[in-house]
């Protein structure tokens, strides 16, 4: 498919939203499993499901429903991605970043991405928080292929992909709640399967602090066009190996839902000050 192809796509994709939702969002924020409840706090909230959007396609995850909801928070416009595709659900990586490639085209210029991951840093516990401070890509690449330059650079840097002072701000906004937040490296492995105990050792060793199946490439497409990006993983599990019990997404999703009422306050916080900044 040529890559001219891309543009047209997102220009049929951001001219429907725009349709329907009229506020310009500053601000857009990526949910993760379990944590759909934030989008269900905004204000005025417009609801676009995401196969209403076109070339945008539905997860089938469960913990995944899957829209576009734009609205406030405390008078912040927002566009928050209900859900996200996952690489191992059979999508290719450009379908997986699609829906933050419509947000950077609708005018977002910061992102805060959420995400569940397991703890492999020993001294972190489920039920805590991770700001990532960097990652290691285990799952590929969006960016391959011909480079849409109206969209960003061929080789763009990734020295410092998750921005400083919104770590600084999720930092506080921890603090705040009353929740740990460590800071760390994410490994994003393509899942479906957990990892296996070997495999969780060789991603300690290369210096991984947690680990999962999402938002490494939503953040390589969002640094692509320039967003500041934000991430935060909830600590939903131990990795494989770490403790007696086998993974389940049950389980992931059901401490997900115990960090629920923290996470969206922690980003209720960084949003409303993350828009203050310049
Ligand atoms: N591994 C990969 N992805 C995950 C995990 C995990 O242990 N927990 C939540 N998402």
């Amino acid at each position: 498919m040529a890559r001219g192809d891309l543009l047209t796509r997102l220009d049929e994709a951001v001219a429907v939203v725009r349709a329907r939702a009229a506020l310009q969002p500053a601000i857009g924020v990526v949910l993760g499993s379990g944590l759909g409840a934030f989008a269900d706090g905004l204000d005025d909230p417009v609801v676009i499901p995401f196969d209403e959007i076109p070339h945008l396609s539905a997860s089938t995850v469960e913990g995944h429903a899957g829209a576009l909801v734009v609205g406030s928070v405390e008078g912040v416009p927002l566009a928050v991605l209900k859900g996200r595709v996952h690489f191992y659900e059979g999508r290719s990586l450009e379908e997986v970043v699609f829906p933050v490639r419509v947000l950077g085209r609708l005018g977002v210029r910061t992102l805060c991405l959420t995400n569940a991951a397991g703890a492999i840093n020993p001294t972190f516990q489920a039920g805590e928080l991770m700001i990532l401070r960097d990652h290691i890509n285990l799952l590929g690449n969006p960016l391959v292929g011909p480079n849409e330059s109206e969209l960003g650079p061929r080789f763009p840097d990734m020295s410092c992909a998750y921005d400083p002072e919104l770590r600084r701000i999720a930092q506080r906004a921890a603090a705040a709640a009353g929740a740990t937040a460590h800071e760390g490296v994410y490994v994003a492995f393509t899942g479906p399967s957990y990892e296996t105990p070997a495999e969780i050792r060789m991603a300690r060793t290369l210096g991984a602090d947690a680990v999962g199946m999402s938002t490494v490439p939503e953040v390589l497409a969002a640094r692509h066009m320039g967003m500041r990006v934000l991430a935060l993983s909830c600590l939903t599990n131990l990795a494989a190996g770490a403790s007696e019990e086998p993974l389940d997404h049950r389980e992931v999703l059901l401490v997900g839902e115990r960090v629920r009422s923290t996470l969206i306050e922690i980003l209720t916080r960084v949003v409303t000050e993350a828009s203050e900044e310049p």
